[in-house]
Parts: structure tokens; sequence; C-alpha cells
């Protein structure tokens, strides 16, 4: 995904700077240019030649750097999209709140009419005091800024409790949404399904299939990057969900059933991604099964269609599906689009062992009610999902021009 944004990514002397690394690699990977702004003390815990090499720009530091001139806080902080201090410190946390400019980092934010999001880092006792609590709480009061809070957990220090910067994806993905000019989503409510569903015929066994969860994540990641309030459903998988995103966990495809059409309100928007199986057992033993030197017969019903009852509930402005197909892609997912009365279906060819299920990268064509088809080019699943939402937004006129 290339977006063309400009990020004042600001660093304090922290020791979780270290972390900072993972989180420019992530930025750089979107095409997204930093420039790095160091206090004097984090460049006492990591060498600002390292940020350089890894931002591929050179690192801010001196409030009168020769080449800048008087003025170079304010030349900095114009035109950048967004303003992330990460790690931040309790002490450049107080400057802020209190209005000092006393260095290249705390003028440009007061230089700068720019959002600013900040990732405080720091020992418990330090965080939970009660001045940098009001100092947060001062700053939260402010449209301008906004926080991404630490974790729990053990501190460098050895101390435990609140003050570990929050998880580098998290970061990344709370900046994002400042970083994306192009808010195709904005204002739009978004129920994605991911992952597999479980049927289980007694305590230990299930009926499942490999879904790894991954497109139906980039898709709510994304969805919320793009400006959508987001709503995941999801079935068991083993990766993180999304920062941001209200996350319902569901095992069979009853519950999964019951989650969709039970969500609150309307939503504009249903991707329904999750790999549901079609067949559960007819009974779910609770006792575990025994083998007794014969066969095991066990009788399947079938699940009901989850998306064609969301179709009927006309609780979803548009619906889109996903055919997950072995021969007649396109001739299969017309069909589905139709017998399930939905607004898209995208289809891809998992006879393929590079694309679709548990792999990185996709690649199908997403068929419209009216007949017309785009054809997605093989990519990663977050560049497929971008892809599908600005299709979809486009015809449904979403797109301010
Ligand atoms: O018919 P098939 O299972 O291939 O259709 C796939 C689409 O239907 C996917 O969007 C899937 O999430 C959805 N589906 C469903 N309920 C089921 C089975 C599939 O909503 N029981």
């Amino acid at each position: 995904m290339s977006c063309k944004a400009r990020l004042l990514l600001g660093i304090t002397g922290s020791v979780a700077v270290y972390k900072v690394c993972e989180l420019i690699r992530l930025f750089r990977k979107e095409d997204i240019e930093i420039i790095p702004v160091m206090t004097p003390d984090s460049k006492r815990f990591i060498s600002p030649l390292l940020i350089e090499s890894l931002a591929q720009n050179r690192v801010y530091s001196d409030m009168f750097d020769e080449s800048g001139g008087a003025f170079y806080h304010i030349m900095l902080s114009r035109g950048v999209n967004l303003i992330l201090i990460a790690p931040a410190t309790a002490n450049t946390i107080a400057k802020i709140a209190s209005g000092m400019a006393d260095n290249l980092l705390t003028s440009a934010v007061l230089a700068s009419e720019a959002p600013v999001l900040i990732a405080p880092a720091m020992n418990v006792k330090m965080f939970e005091n009660r001045i940098t609590q009001q100092n947060i709480d001062r700053l939260s009061g402010l449209k301008r800024f906004s926080f991404i809070m630490p974790e729990s957990g053990e501190l460098a220090c050895g101390d435990v409790g609140a003050g570990r910067l929050a998880d580098i994806q998290d970061i990344f993905d709370a900046s994002m949404p400042y970083l994306l000019d192009n808010k195709l989503l904005s204002g739009k409510k978004v129920l994605v399904s991911a992952g597999p569903t479980r049927e289980f015929m007694d305590p230990v066994r299930f009926l499942s299939n490999p879904s790894s969860g991954k497109m139906g994540y980039e898709l709510a990641r994304v969805a919320r990057w793009l400006g959508a309030e987001v709503t995941l459903v999801t079935g068991p998988v083993s990766i993180k969900p999304p920062y941001g995103v209200r996350v319902i966990n569901v095992v069979s495809a009853e519950e999964m059933k019951t989650a969709i059409l039970n969500a609150k309100g309307r939503y504009d928007l249903l991707v329904m991604n999750a790999a549901v199986s079609d067949w559960r057992f007819d009974k779910r033993h609770t006792q575990k099964i025994k083998r007794n030197g014969s066969s095991l017969s066990l009788l399947f019903r079938e699940n009901p269609d989850i998306i064609s009852l969301a179709s009927k509930s006309r609780k979803f402005g548009f619906i889109v599906g996903f055919a997950a197909e072995t021969e007649n892609l396109n001739d299969n997912a017309a069909d589905k689009m139709k017998r399930k009365n939905i607004d898209a279906i995208v289809v891809n060819d998992i006879s393929r062992g590079d694309i679709g299920f548990g792999q990185d990268y996709n690649e199908g064509r997403i068929l419209f009610r009216d007949k017309t088809v785009v054809n997605i080019e093989k990519s990663g699943k977050r560049d497929m999902a971008l892809r599908l939402f600005s299709e979809i937004a486009k015809r449904q006129k979403w797109v301010k021009t």
C-alpha cells in the first residue's frame, strides 16, 4: 500500500526506545515519509545513525542546527499528517501539557496544528503518579491530542505494572487512520467475519478448515484505517486482532450466526469472509467418544447459511461474500451471489497453493450484482482489502470528491 503521508516521529529518552526500530520499519513498508525528531536524552539510549538508516531520512534534534536556522521547529512540523511520539516519557508529556518548548520536539508540537498521538512508556510509579495522570487528562481534553496507553506487565526496571510501551503493531494501526487521506469509509459501520468455525462432535474433536483468519483480519484492519467503525466476528485463529476494532469471538457457525444477526444497530457493509462450516454434527456428544474396534458413523446436519440470512434481515446496506473455489470459478461464484442474494462476491482459486488459505497473498476477482467483474492481481491481503473497499466505496458513491 502506498500512501503519500508525512509522519513526524518524536522519539524521547525511555529504555523502550529500541522498539521504535520495528515501528519505523512498519511505516516505511507502507511508504510513509518519516521525519525523526529525537530529544537530546533519547540519543543517549539509541544512536541517531540507526534511526536515520531505518527511516531513510536524517534525524533532527538540534534546535539551532546551522543548516536549518531559527525557524527549524516551524519548518519541520509543516505539512505533516501526524506527530507520533513513541516512546513518550513523563517528562516530555509534562512539557507538552504545560506548553513548554525547550527542545526541537516540544517546539515542533507547539508550532504545529497537526494531530498528536502519544504512546507513553515509563516506570509504573511515574505513570500512575497523579501529576502524570493530570498531564495526560489535560492533553486528552484537547481535540488535537490522543493517547495509546501503555500495557501492564514486567517493566525494564524490574517493577511490574502499567508503563510498558503499547504493542508496536497497535501503535502503527492507531496511527494509520491519520496517514491515509482517502477516508473511504469515514462514518461507515462495517462488520467483517473472519477465520474458520469449529463444529465439535464431542468435547475434544471438531470439524473445521485451514482458514488462518489473515484475510478477514486485514479487511478489518484496513476498514478501520479508512475511517470505519469496525466489528470483527471471528472464529478461532492464532493471530492478534487489529487495534481499534470491536471483536466478538465465536466458535461454531451457529454462534457466528447469532453474533452477526444480533449485532446491535444497522451496518453499511457486511464482509462475510469467514470460512463457515457447511455442516455440523447432528449430535454433540457430551463425553469423549471411545473407539470400540468397529467403524463410526455420524450424521451431519446442514448449518444455516449466514450470509443468506443476513441478506434477508435487511440489517446490512451492502453485502460481500467470499467464494473459495476449485473449479469453474466465475460460474460457481456468480451462482452463489444469486442464490444468496448478495451484492458482490470475491472469488479465489484454492486449488493453488500460493494464495488464499493461510497464505500472505491473495488473488482473485470481484463479481458485482450488475455483472461487472474486477480482477485483482496477486497482491498482499492488505492491498487486496484496500482494493475491495475502494471498489465498493466507488459503486456506493461513498467517496467524497
Ligand atoms: O457456499 P459457500 O460456503 O462457498 O459460500 C461462501 C460464502 O458464504 C462466504 O462468504 C461465507 O462466509 C458464507 N457462508 C455463510 N454461511 C455458511 C457458509 C458460508 O455465510 N454456512
